[in-house]
């Protein structure tokens, strides 16, 4: 009797145990994810009337802007099926804040492998920043279904190497 009662405490354990260690995990990969790689949701920026988009101060010439040395500002404006600017170029090691928003429907922008992956609502201004070290070309990819030609939604950013 005793060793029947000493296996069901070890087949016990063997379940509690990994119920506490995954939960336990899963909070590590969070806090890890969330602090240590700065992976986050991006919060609201601001609000701005999809309507007038042209004259919000921010979005009033799309283009990139140098804000000190090494620091870009790109001023991103996304509609029915461009990016603009839809080039962008800026010095290798470079860090770059995205300020964007759209003018008609949602649409996304995706830098791959650049922490950037955000939804442009209309009404809504959106930031994102990454930093730029190795020369080369990288895509920028609206990844939210925007119409007919959605899959032609693309622009690119060109780090230059330094001169
Ligand atoms: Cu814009 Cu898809």
């Amino acid at each position: 009797m005793a060793t029947r009662r000493s296996t069901l405490y070890l087949w016990e354990l063997a379940w509690i145990l990994p119920s506490i260690a995954l939960p336990v995990g899963m909070l590590a990969a969070l806090a890890v994810t969330a602090f240590g790689a700065g992976i986050n949701v991006t919060g609201d920026a601001g609000r701005v009337d999809s309507t007038k988009v042209a004259e919000h101060p921010l979005f009033k010439e799309p283009g990139v802007v140098e804000t000190a040395p090494g620091q870009y500002e790109v001023r991103l404006v996304a509609q029915i099926w461009a990016f603009a600017p839809n080039e962008i170029r800026v010095p290798a090691g470079s860090t770059v804040h995205f300020w964007a928003t759209s003018r008609d429907v949602i649409h996304g922008l995706l830098v791959p492998r650049h922490n950037i992956n955000v939804m442009l609502l209309p009404g809504q201004i959106s930031h994102a920043q990454a930093r730029f070290e190795t020369p080369g070309e990288y895509p920028i990819i609206c990844h939210e279904y925007c119409g007919i030609a959605h899959h032609t939604m693309a622009g690119k950013i060109i780090v230059e190497a330094k001169r």
